[in-house]
């Protein structure tokens, strides 16, 4: 709710404006003279302040040089006498928004006011644009055919109508901040801001106040007030990406906000309520983390009420086909290309790989394709190097019995062996020093079985882990 301060030294003009703000769904506070205006402005954070200019003491354009440097983004609106409109023009050049003379036409104030608060929320938004650390998305839509991401859809249907917190887990890569931006605008929040931040991508020193907002001289830096994330995301969701990277300190915070629906402002007294929807995201295993004391548990079942589990790409291929074709016409549209199709030869090598970075990976290799290719299919030469090596390699059998006939054992155990390298490799995106240590190899014993069995590995990779 926006929140407004009115300051004026008549009694009949604060019951009249509060009246009438209140009635416009404003929250509104009224102080009697400029005095108290100040400490108002230094305790809490409005949106718009409405003042008269002529009051004893401390007057109104001090009220507004005060804003000035305490609030800059509070807006201020002056009131004048008809007759004083020097005063309007100071308070203009001081960095009024507006002036409002008496006697009032109160559709007229009614309207100043409604069009100060459309700025503010569009300047506010684009603040917090201009304040994000991760990209932006575009809306795109989640495509998905297999069981799993078929109950993902139930499930984010079911969910977006309440305000309880989810949890959304998976591997890096599977669409997790695409899942709460779906569950956002599926719900009656649709409308309101859906504020995201990394919690892994802010300092620790920095990432409170930029939760919470803060209060002018709360630190080093503090040079004046400023409202936070949450307060952002006031009646929409807040997406605590990274979840797991939230410092010890910070889950104390964040778990009073989950309790109590309220919390301080670094440096200030006041306890603020929001209603904010949180979705958090990680990749790490939180009840591990919470094993090893190094994230909260009651933090923990505080987020982990509704959770949603994104399943990795390998464990849902028949997706592949669906989703390379759906990235195809992305990247068609941006590059301004007619791809139609994968061949069916590199499909195959797209189904036979691992996927370790998941949709993400894949995702890439076709918009690398389309912008690669000069002929409208996707074959296997437009596919990198790692993936191409993909289905070459056929799970070797191992044979249940040895036939009459006998067996080459160094054949069979030699398949196997090969089959195994390259899953390794698969498992880790062809990372080589990974991979020699999930076989538990030295490198060097690795390396030279990859070249025993001519396995191919990208120059890159090489270059990487050396
Ligand atoms: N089901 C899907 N349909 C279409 N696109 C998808 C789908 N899932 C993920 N994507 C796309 O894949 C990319 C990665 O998704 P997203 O960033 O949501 O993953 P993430 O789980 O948050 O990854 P990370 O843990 O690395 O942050 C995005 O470009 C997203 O739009
Ligand atoms: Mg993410």
């Amino acid at each position: 709710m926006n929140k407004i301060l009115v300051v004026d030294d008549e009694q009949s003009m604060r019951d009249f404006l509060t009246i009438m703000l209140k009635k416009e769904g404003y929250d509104t506070v009224s102080v009697e003279d400029g005095q108290q205006a100040c400490q108002a402005i230094d305790d809490d954070i409005y949106d718009l302040v409405i003042t008269d200019i002529k009051m004893p003491g401390v007057n109104g354009l001090d009220v507004l040089k005060h804003v000035k440097q305490v609030a800059p983004e509070t807006y201020v609106l002056v009131i004048t006498a008809f007759s004083s409109t020097e005063d309007a023009v100071a308070a203009m050049k001081q960095g009024a928004l507006d002036y409002i003379t008496k006697p009032f036409d109160i559709e007229k104030i009614k309207l100043v006011i409604r069009n100060a608060m459309e700025r503010k929320q569009l300047s506010d938004e684009h603040d917090y644009y201009k304040r994000q650390y991760d990209h932006q998305f575009d809306v795109k839509h989640i495509v998905g055919n297999s069981q799993a991401i078929r109950q993902i859809f139930d499930m984010i249907k079911r969910v977006s109508s309440s305000k309880s917190t989810v949890l959304v887990t998976g591997e890096s890569g599977t669409g997790k901040e695409l899942i709460a931006q779906a569950i956002h605008q599926n719900s009656p929040r649709r409308e309101k801001p859906f504020v995201a931040v990394s919690c892994g991508a802010i300092p620790e020193t920095l990432l409170e106040s930029e939760l919470f907002g803060y209060m002018k001289g709360a630190f080093t830096g503090a040079v004046s007030n400023k409202i936070g994330l949450f307060e952002l995301a006031d009646q929409g969701t807040l997406f605590l990406d990274e979840i797991g990277e939230l410092p010890l300190m910070i889950q104390v915070k964040l778990l009073r906000v989950l309790q109590e629906r309220q919390f301080k402002r670094v440096g200030g007294t006041k306890d603020i309520s929001v209603d904010v929807r949180v979705i958090a995201a990680t990749n790490r295993d939180l009840r591990k983390m919470v094993e090893e004391n190094t994230f909260r548990g009651d933090l923990f079942y505080r987020l982990n009420v509704i959770p949603i589990h994104l399943p990795s790409l390998r464990e849902r291929k028949e997706d592949i086909p669906i989703l390379a074709q759906h990235f195809l016409e992305k990247y068609n549209r941006e590059i301004g290309k007619r791809f139609t199709h994968i061949a069916e030869d590199a499909m195959a090598k797209l189904l036979g790989y691992q996927w370790p970075g998941n949709i993400r990976e894949l995702e890439n290799v076709i918009e690398r394709a389309v912008a690669l290719e000069s002929e409208p299919i996707i074959k296997v030469a437009s596919l990198p190097e790692n993936i191409r090596g993909a289905t070459e390699f056929v799970a070797a059998p191992i044979p249940a019995d040895i036939p009459s006939e006998g067996i080459d054992l160094e054949q069979v155990v030699g398949d196997i062996e090969k089959d195994l390298l390259v899953k390794a490799l698969e498992k880790t995106g062809w990372v080589k020093k990974q991979a020699a240590k999930l076989l538990n190899l030295s490198f060097r014993s690795f390396r030279y079985r990859l070249d025993k069995f001519s396995i191919d590995t990208d120059e890159e990779n090489e270059t990487e882990t050396e």
